[in-house]
């Protein structure tokens, strides 16, 4: 079987269980033969060997049982980055990418600023923060042990330096004065587990989809942390932004304002500390 037709192949065969079956075929054969997406189309004649075809038929086996593509990887890339993935921590998303960006935004101009990053699962933000603004010290905090160490795994890989610190969100914050705090949450209310894709239910972990009251303990929170005039960045559910900006205008944040994702839906609410 040539290169192409294998493709073509395991892209039908994982069309009924995956929302991206092409991308996911190139991806995993690409893997497969230890080669970049790009060089598969050079070589679309080119037959594969028996231990190549066995080594994709598994990997195929393993998504179409709904396994993400990126833990089948175990890695996958968000800015700047290429970060080690597994199921210790959520896999990296686009939209995280704006909340990074906006929390570049708020902290362009400030030469050292300290960041306090909530939830930093496998330190996705923690360590795009500080690849982009190196004069940056950012304290990465979360409540899971597995997280922690997929984060410590990612700080050496990248060679990038952040602290990282074992802390339940819900019992405050840690000490500041930050210039910044950002966060990326779970949100996934416990009623609508069920409704999540098995891809995201079955093997990413509850502790970072499902959590009540912590993106309120985050903002609550930050007002004792931040420095006067220095902003707090937040990533939110698709259709939370209105009700999380809300709540940041009651609490008394000022400048309080919402950004798009790339398919325009508000995925990042952020407000400055008066
Ligand atoms: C949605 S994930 C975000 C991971 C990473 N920051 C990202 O954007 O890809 C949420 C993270 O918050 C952590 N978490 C959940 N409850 C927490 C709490 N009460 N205090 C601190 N971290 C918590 C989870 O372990 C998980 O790593």
């Amino acid at each position: 079987m040539t290169i192409g037709e294998a493709l073509r192949r395991a892209a039908e065969h994982l069309d009924e269980r995956s929302e991206t079956p092409r991308l996911d075929a190139e991806l995993l054969l690409a893997h497969t033969l230890g080669r970049e997406r790009i060089e598969l189309y050079t070589d679309f004649d080119r037959p594969l060997t028996e231990t190549e075809l066995d080594g994709y038929r598994e990997l195929i086996a393993r998504r179409s049982r709904r396994e993400p593509v990126a833990y089948i990887l175990g890695e996958w890339g968000i800015r700047r980055l290429t970060l080690a993935v597994d199921r210790r921590a959520l896999i990296p998303r686009p939209e995280t990418e704006v909340v990074a960006e906006r929390a570049l935004a708020r902290l362009a101009g400030i030469e050292a600023p300290r960041v306090l990053d909530v939830g930093t699962g496998s330190g996705a933000l923690a360590l795009s923060l500080v690849d982009e603004h190196p004069g940056a010290r950012v304290l990465g905090i979360d409540v899971s042990a597995g997280a922690l160490a997929l984060a410590r795994e990612n700080a050496a890989r990248t060679g990038l330096h952040v602290e990282l610190r074992e802390h339940d969100a819900l019992a405050g914050l840690p000490e500041g004065p930050f210039d910044l705090v950002v966060s990326n949450p779970p949100y996934v209310e416990p009623n609508d587990l069920d409704t999540l894709m098995p891809d995201v239910r079955d093997f990413e972990p509850e502790v970072a989809l499902v959590g009540s009251g912590i993106t309120d303990a985050v903002a609550r929170g930050a007002l004792e942390v931040l420095r006067p005039d220095r902003w707090l960045v937040l990533e939110v559910g698709d259709g939370q932004a209105a009700e999380t900006a809300a709540l940041l205008d009651e609490l008394g944040y000022t400048d309080v304002a919402t950004t798009p994702d790339l398919t325009g839906r508000d995925r990042v609410v952020e407000g400055r500390r008066a």
